[in-house]
């Protein structure tokens, strides 16, 4: 009797050996057979109590032999599989395929030529500045020499905050010509670039935002020419190295003399004539040197001290530079739009 039961396990023993496992069903099969919750080993740990103390530890040890013989064939069997399947996976796999296509970002119309301008002018020792679009009336309209009764303050002009007369969005980036030129000492060489609004009818042409950026040079001793030198450099830069710029006398409250520079694109080709109305003259940018009245305002000594500023509308270049023909198409966000700028 005893040794029939011997005989039973070490058949067992042989049997799981020689057994075979070709499908993942089978190796199932196997699993619940000789480890599951019921399997068939179990039930021969209990006959360990009929065995004669003799032989009892001998058929423990067999028994361990077999619940050993039957974990170690399922997990190589399972290895085995998992690694076939994995193999299969990989040659399954087209390594020629192209890779999904990723979706780079465009910059902005706007951006592009925003940052080709900052580029131009941080060759020459300009440095940005930035503040808040938020402003109050004296950085905006009072310290730029804008008197209180000047047309531009009115609400037709200007947006106000709600239940205030001091607080606005402000209308030009002089704004942060003002604070800086209050918060440090000449020689002050900025730009500053940012978003502007002004209460306009918006069409075509016309936005209630849009972007500039406006230099400053205050120094001892700067001129006039040191101005014009500096635009037709950035003329040059922007427009190609043969143009010519012309300066017409204009009038800001903050500059005096003021002028506005043109640029020459000649009227060779359509596109110059449309844009330049037929005189190939397109005009570019206000500009002048910083009245005495608006150094002093900002706390820097107009005896001692001359500066010029100017200031460059952005929209009006993209649309030249991309033929747009619509300034509310650079304030919608269309993707079909914007994607089509990329830039390097
Ligand atoms: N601030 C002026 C504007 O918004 C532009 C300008 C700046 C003109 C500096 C002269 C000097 O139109």
């Amino acid at each position: 009797m005893a040794q029939d039961i011997f005989n039973k396990v070490n058949e067992l023993i042989e049997e799981i050996k020689a057994s075979k496992q070709e499908n993942l069903e089978a190796l199932e099969q196997f699993r619940i057979k000789y480890l599951g919750t019921k399997n068939i080993i179990k039930p021969l740990f209990a006959e360990i109590r009929n065995i004669h103390n003799d032989r009892k530890k001998e058929f423990g040890q067999l028994l361990n032999i077999l619940k050993e013989t039957a974990e170690n064939k399922f997990n190589s069997i399972k290895n085995e599989m998992d690694n076939t399947a994995l193999y299969e996976k990989s040659a399954s796999i087209d390594h020629t395929r192209p890779a999904f296509p990723i979706e780079s970002g465009s910059r902005h119309p706007v951006s592009i030529v925003m940052n080709e301008m900052i580029e131009i002018f941080s060759r020459i020792g300009f440095t940005v500045a930035e503040d808040r679009e938020i402003e109050d009336d004296w950085h905006n309209f009072t310290a730029m020499n804008t008197p209180a009764d000047h047309p531009a303050r009115d609400m037709q002009d200007t947006f106000y905050l709600k239940n205030s007369v001091s607080q606005l969005l402000r209308t030009h980036t002089s704004s942060v010509q003002a604070r800086t030129m209050m918060e440090t000492k000449p020689p002050i060489r900025i730009i500053a670039p940012g978003r502007v609004y002004r209460n306009e009818t918006i069409s075509a042409r016309s936005h209630c935002q849009f972007h500039q950026i406006e230099g400053l040079y205050v120094d001892k001793n700067v001129s006039f020419a040191d101005m014009k030198q500096t635009l037709l450099y950035f003329a040059r830069e922007m427009y190609g190295k043969e143009t010519d710029i012309r300066l017409r006398p204009s009038y800001f409250p903050f500059t005096e003399p003021s002028a506005e520079m043109d640029v020459f694109l000649g009227t060779a080709d359509e596109r110059s004539k449309r844009l330049t109305k037929g005189t190939g003259w397109l005009e570019v940018l206000g500009c002048g040197m910083v009245d005495p009245q608006v150094l002093e305002n900002c706390g820097i000594d107009p005896l001692i001290y001359t500066g010029y500023a100017f200031g460059i509308g952005i929209e009006r270049s993209a649309m030249q530079r991309f033929n747009i023909s619509d300034i509310r198409m650079i304030f919608e966000n269309d993707i079909r739009f914007i994607s089509q700028f990329k830039s390097a």
